[in-house]
């Protein structure tokens, strides 16, 4: 575990918010998740500005991140006038480098799960100590940027996690995508969490009675945005206009992280560490925490909370019969896609066989037509002799 001091602009937060927010001591914890390589590390790097996993400068410049091989939990605190927010970064190793993908979720469910039933442990206790509160408020979820969509990994993964925390998917390395190819794997993917009734976290909108403006804005640009095309880099360059920010260098220019042209890393950060931190931290707490705290008394046959055994060993949730349904409405619908892609290959199969006839057909007429030229060239060849 790392512990490093940062400063992060956590000032934009509304008054009342701000004060919630230091009186429930002040802790966020962000988990990132997603398969290999997609630059989960380097993000959380370029979120933090600093490199949380390589804290030894010297170390850094002589070595390449290194590739998360365990679950990682990284520490820091986020300073700005009188407010201080202890941020826990949750890195996980990437999917993919298994044989057998299935399950690559399981782990990240365990985690989370493990950690409601650890808070709940702790709330029997006479002294909290929230050091020990490890509940996760937001999954960042990285997703390859292939253009293409999601895959069913991506799919499975995606509505496990979202029972249990609340989700935002986001585009890795999304400079690697034209801004055509990024709008369109963008609409791509929203249908598909749609299709999935995947539950994505959304920035709810200003409810109160006169809403302002600005803030409702602000929501709105946050919800098209979804999901959000990042860009990470620990590098920075002089962006040609007297600033060096941090980008990444092509031979054709520079990818900035923090131009909202680019990329929506501004975006992302903003409703991470601003303007709906605390809508993350109360969704986790009245939403994720109380379900499991429901499912878990229940599970155990518990009426209360004095009955929930201080030393119970974490039950893994994603165990529970209550997960069987949405696991076989899943294989469903991977069987029906199978289906539809098996019938649609049989009717291009066909189409291909018409074609052929049509063009075998078009070659016999050709064939005739040739021979019937030839005969008459012959004729001629004759009349002239
Ligand atoms: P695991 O630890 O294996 O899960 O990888 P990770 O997802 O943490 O990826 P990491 O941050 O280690 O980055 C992998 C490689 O991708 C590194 O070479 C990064 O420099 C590069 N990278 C990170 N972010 C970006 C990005 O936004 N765009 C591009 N093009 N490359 C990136």
């Amino acid at each position: 575990m790392t512990s490093e001091k940062v400063v992060v602009g956590v000032s934009n937060l509304p008054n009342q918010r701000y004060k919630i927010v230091s009186e429930n001591g002040g802790i966020f914890t962000m988990m990132v998740c997603g398969e290999s390589g997609l630059g989960k590390t380097t993000f959380v790097n370029t979120l933090f500005q600093t490199t949380l996993k390589h804290a030894d400068p010297q170390q850094r410049r002589h070595q390449p991140i290194k590739r998360t091989v365990e679950i990682d939990v990284l520490r820091a605190v986020l300073e700005e006038k009188n407010f201080s927010l202890r941020v826990n970064v949750i890195d996980t190793p990437g999917f993919g480098d298994n044989v057998n993908n299935n399950k690559s979720w399981q782990t990240i469910v365990d985690f989370i799960d493990e950690q409601h039933d650890s808070y709940m442990r702790q709330e029997q206790q006479p002294h909290r100590d929230v050091r020990f509160d490890l509940r996760v408020h937001a999954v960042l979820y990285f997703i390859r940027p292939t253009g293409h969509g999601l895959k069913p990994l991506d799919i499975e993964t995606m509505k496990r996690i979202s029972t249990r925390a609340n989700l935002i998917p986001v585009i890795a390395k999304s400079d690697t995508l034209t801004a055509k190819e990024l709008q369109e794997f963008k609409l791509r993917i929203r249908q598909v969490v749609e299709a999935q009734e995947i539950r994505i976290f959304t920035p709810p909108l200003d409810e109160s009675e006169v809403p302002d403006p600005a803030v409702m804005e602000h929501a709105r640009q946050l919800i098209e945005s979804m999901p959000f095309a990042v860009v990470g880099s620990e590098a920075k360059f002089d962006n040609g206009q007297g600033s060096v920010v941090p980008a990444r260098k092509y031979p054709w220019g520079l990818v900035e992280v923090e131009n909202d042209s680019h990329c929506d890393f501004r975006k992302l950060r903003s409703l991470l560490l601003r303007t709906n931190l605390l809508d993350l931290v109360l969704s986790t707490e009245e939403l994720h925490f109380e379900a499991y705290r429901k499912l878990r008394l229940e599970g155990s046959g518990a009426s209360d909370d004095q009955s929930v055994p201080a030393r119970a060993p974490a039950r893994k949730l994603s165990h529970n019969p209550q997960f069987k349904e949405e696991e076989n409405a899943l294989k469903k619908y991977f069987t029906d896609q199978v289906k539809a892609e098996e019938q649609r290959f049989r009717q291009w199969e066909q189409n291909i066989v018409n074609e052929r006839i049509r063009l075998n057909g078009d070659l016999e007429e050709v064939q005739a037509k040739v021979k019937k030229l030839e005969e008459q060239v012959r004729s001629l060849q004759l009349r002239k002799h």
